[in-house]
Order: C-alpha cells, then sequence, then structure tokens
C-alpha cells in the first residue's frame, strides 16, 4: 500500500467508509480539455501520481486508472463527457474511472448515477487532497469525491510533472470571486486563494534551474492576485519581482480582469523586457449596456482608459481579448459597438464565442435568448472584421527583426514556428534541419533573430538572420 502525504485532511474528501482493497493500480492515463489552468492542473496531478509510483501511459486501453480532467465553460461540455466516460468505460469494465475539473465539480454525485462506473468525481478546488483521494482508491473505495468549495487551500505540489522543457506555466492565484451572468467558472473552481509569494519565486527559481526560460503566471483573474504573506505583494509588484528572477528570460500571464487591472501593471511592463509586451484584456463586449447585463463591473469608457494606458507604454504592448456575441438581449445597437471597439483598440487577435447557456448562472434566466443561427452569424461578422484588423498590423512587422522562442518544426512547410515577446508565431526558414545529419539536431527550446519578409492574418513569416 503507497503512503498517504502529511495533507491536511478536511472535509473536501468524502469519509464513505473504505470497503476493502482494492486492484493495485500502477498506471495512469489523463486526458485535458480546457484552459492552461486545467492544463497545469493535470501537470500537477501527474507529479503527483508519479511521486507516488505510478507511470503516465499514452492510450486509456494500457491503463488501470483512468483521469478525465474536464472543461465546461461553453458548449454541451456535460454531454460530451458522458459519451467519452461511456467510451472509457466500453475499453474495459475493471478500470478505475475519474472524473475531475469544471463538469465534475458542476455535476457532482449525479455523475455517479449517470456513469456507475465512475468512481471519483473531484473539483480543482479539492485537489490539494488528491493524494488522499487516492489512498481511497487504493483501497477499493469506488464513490470518492472531492467537491467541497469551501476551501484557503491552493493547490501546490512537490513535484509537477511539465511537458514542454522550455515553458513552464505557474499557478499565483485559484478561483474567482467575480460573478460574471454567463459563467460557470466561480461555481467550479471555488473562491480566489493567492499564493504566498516567496513560494511562487522559489518555484520560478527552480524552474530556471532546471531550463526554463519562460513562465506563464496563471491565475482565472491574476490582477487581484493578494499575497497572504507578511510580504504583501500585490499582482504588479510580484510581476516586478518576478522580472528580476535571474536567468528567466520572458514572463507571461494570464488572464486579467478589466475591473483589477491597475495601470501600475502596464509600468511594471513598460519598464522590465522579461515582463513580455503582450496583455491579454478580455472584453467581452463593447456595449456598457450589455457590460452591465453581464456583471462585469466596468463600462466601455473605463476599458478604454486601460487601452489608452498600454497604448501610451513606451514598448509596443500586443493587446488581445474575448469577446462574448449574443449574450441575452443584445440588440443591433450593442452588437455593433463591439465592432466599433475592435476598430478603436485595433487588437493584435481575439478569441471570439458565441454566448452559451449555463447550468446555475444567472444569465439563464434572462430574456431574449438568441437563436444559434443569429449568434453564430455574429460571431461570423466579429471574426471577418478582426481579421481585416490583424493583416494591416500583422504587415506592419515586415522588415523588423524579431527575437523569437523556437518552439518546434513544421515538416509540411520545412519551417520551423517560434513566438516572439508579443506572443505573435513566427515561421521562418533556418538551416538546421531536425535529424539530418542523424543527430538529432534542433534548436528548440533557443532564442533567435528572425527578419520578417511575409504576414498573414493570424501569422507572420521570416528567415532566421545567421
Ligand atoms: N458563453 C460563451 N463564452 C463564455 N466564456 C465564458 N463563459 C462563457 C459562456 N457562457 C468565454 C469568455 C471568457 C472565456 C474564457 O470564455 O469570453 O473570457
Ligand atoms: Fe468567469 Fe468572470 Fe471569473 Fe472570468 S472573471 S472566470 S469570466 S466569473
Amino acid at each position: 500500500m503507497l503512503l498517504s502525504w502529511n495533507y491536511r485532511q478536511t472535509e473536501a474528501i468524502c469519509t464513505v467508509p473504505i470497503m476493502g482493497v482494492g486492484p493495485r493500480m500502477n498506471k495512469f492515463y489523463i486526458e485535458t480539455f480546457g484552459c492552461q489552468m486545467n492544463v497545469h492542473d493535470s501537470e500537477k496531478v501527474i507529479g503527483t501520481l508519479v511521486g507516488k509510483g505510478y507511470s503516465q501511459v499514452e492510450t486509456p486501453d494500457e491503463a488501470d486508472l483512468v483521469l478525465y480532467n474536464t472543461c465546461s465553460i461553453r458548449d454541451r461540455a456535460e454531454q460530451k463527457v458522458f459519451n467519452r466516460l461511456n467510451d472509457f468505460k466500453k475499453r474495459s469494465k475493471d478500470k478505475v474511472i475519474g472524473v475531475l475539473g469544471c463538469v465534475a465539480q458542476q455535476e457532482g454525485e449525479k455523475i455517479f448515477d449517470r456513469a456507475p462506473y465512475v468512481s471519483l468525481v473531484a473539483g480543482s478546488a479539492s485537489y490539494n487532497q488528491f493524494p488522499q483521494m487516492l489512498v481511497q482508491l487504493e483501497a477499493g473505495n469506488r464513490r470518492v469525491t472531492g467537491l467541497s468549495l469551501d476551501t484557503e487551500d491552493t493547490f501546490e505540489v512537490p513535484y509537477t510533472r511539465r511537458d514542454n522543457p522550455h515553458k513552464a506555466f505557474l499557478t499565483i492565484i485559484e478561483g474567482c470571486n467575480k460573478s460574471c451572468a454567463y459563467c460557470v467558472v466561480p461555481m467550479t473552481r471555488g473562491p480566489e486563494r493567492s499564493r504566498a509569494s516567496a513560494g511562487v519565486l522559489e518555484e520560478a527559481r527552480q524552474l530556471v534551474l532546471n531550463g526554463y526560460s519562460e513562465i506563464t503566471l496563471l491565475g482565472q483573474n491574476v490582477n487581484s492576485y493578494m499575497d497572504p504573506s507578511d510580504a504583501g505583494l500585490d499582482f504588479a509588484k510580484l510581476l516586478r519581482r518576478m522580472g528580476e528572477v535571474e536567468g528567466l528570460k520572458r514572463v507571461r500571464f494570464t488572464t486579467s480582469h478589466p475591473r483589477d487591472f491597475v495601470k501600475e501593471i502596464v509600468d511594471a511592463v513598460d519598464e522590465n523586457p522579461v515582463l513580455c509586451n503582450h496583455i491579454h484584456l478580455p472584453v467581452q463586449s463593447g456595449s456598457t449596456t450589455v457590460l452591465d447585463r453581464m456583471q462585469r463591473l466596468y463600462t466601455r469608457d473605463e476599458y478604454m482608459r486601460r487601452i489608452e494606458w498600454m497604448k501610451n507604454a513606451k514598448r509596443n504592448i500586443a493587446i488581445t481579448s474575448d469577446i462574448i456575441v449574443g449574450f441575452p438581449g443584445e440588440t443591433d445597437e450593442e452588437f455593433a459597438q463591439t465592432l466599433h471597439l475592435l476598430d478603436e483598440v485595433q487588437y493584435d487577435a481575439i478569441f471570439a464565442f458565441k454566448y452559451s447557456q449555463r447550468p446555475n448562472t444567472p444569465a439563464l434566466q434572462y430574456k431574449d435568448h438568441m437563436s444559434e443561427e443569429e449568434k453564430g452569424s455574429r460571431l461570423g461578422v466579429v471574426q471577418e472584421h478582426q481579421r481585416q484588423i490583424q493583416i494591416p498590423r500583422n504587415a506592419s512587422y515586415i522588415g523588423n527583426v524579431e527575437e523569437v522562442i523556437v518552439d518546434g518544426y513544421n515538416k509540411a512547410t520545412q519551417q520551423w514556428l517560434g513566438k516572439n515577446t508579443q506572443n505573435k508565431t513566427i515561421s521562418f526558414s533556418h538551416p538546421v534541419i531536425p535529424g539530418s545529419g542523424g543527430d538529432g539536431s534542433t534548436i528548440e527550446g533557443s532564442y533567435l533573430k528572425v527578419r520578417v519578409t511575409r504576414s498573414g492574418p493570424s501569422s507572420l513569416g521570416g528567415e532566421a538572420v545567421v
């Protein structure tokens, strides 16, 4: 029997008596959906399992334990989860199957009724109890839950398994205290909990020692980070301290809420080139009345003031955003204001979504929900509008020499792929061809200068300066 770690036991995991000794589980498979936060949660879950002697396998068929880390932010996520679970079940009767993430939190124990072959249902606010849940699964308990949202804990593990050897995610704050009318996150990830700055900075130093050169600070709303320790750093101060970590080349952060986005954040980015000059500041809508119905806590003018801070910076800060179209009751005029906002801001990129009804959210009760067809047509209009903005924006990079971190190689085009500080993807030619010398030669993870010679709506192209 594996030993449990010395984590504080709370009510987060269920106390159903252990039903006898279960099958020994050695191999696990994990599948992850959703945002970077989910991806990083899975990295920590993997670290926990590997630390306990499990090995990760590539397919569910090889595994004794199958974990499914789910997302419920949009679309009919729940149905898709049950379909996939059923698929896992069909592959083998005696696998232990666990559902993690937002759908687990949202559907809770109902999952056991609908999919009785599931043995674990746990949301992210309970992951710090993951080792204890594992002990219960190993003991044969087939109804293990971690569903309490009433927590002050963060999920910090001694070992995190990261797939990318150069770029790392680092959580600084979990949960969300906002209550945007369309969003399930406050109900699935629990209240905000910030990590102590000393732990964050130490993890950053360790990452550098282990060869990482880029760190993305993660949180549902990083701007409301507030150091719980005596150091008392706010987000802008933490950013500055991150920018001083020796050997670190790039720091990014996501995601920001405009209400908590203060000028000090822009100043920190403006003054320290290690802090990447890209800021993702989701606006959701260009109409103050829609923003009000969305409970976003800012007006269009207040949002535009934040954009001005970035535009007035000395560095050329790339700005990206999220947009929701077809929010209940969105009139033609309100929608037109979103298009005008795109013209005014001149974003480098946007992620646009059709409004999607989410269980237990206030917007469900709103009047005048729009048809899928109408939402789809608005989505097309927004995307095309933004495409026309991006074409000249990207073309303005032609002739620049940009520093990129090399992410990989595209065999089909025989081009390397990299990202500049503004998070723009640049494909480029370079004399090194992977594997050509039979020595596995690669430039992946290195920082190179690339001269930009071509551009498209969503990417740039060029040649390495060698
Ligand atoms: N419908 C559509 N988009 C949503 N988002 C969050 N909830 C919904 C929803 N119910 C989008 C927001 C958010 C991004 C992560 O997902 O734009 O910023
Ligand atoms: Fe959802 Fe709003 Fe919190 Fe973002 S800030 S996670 S959109 S509730």
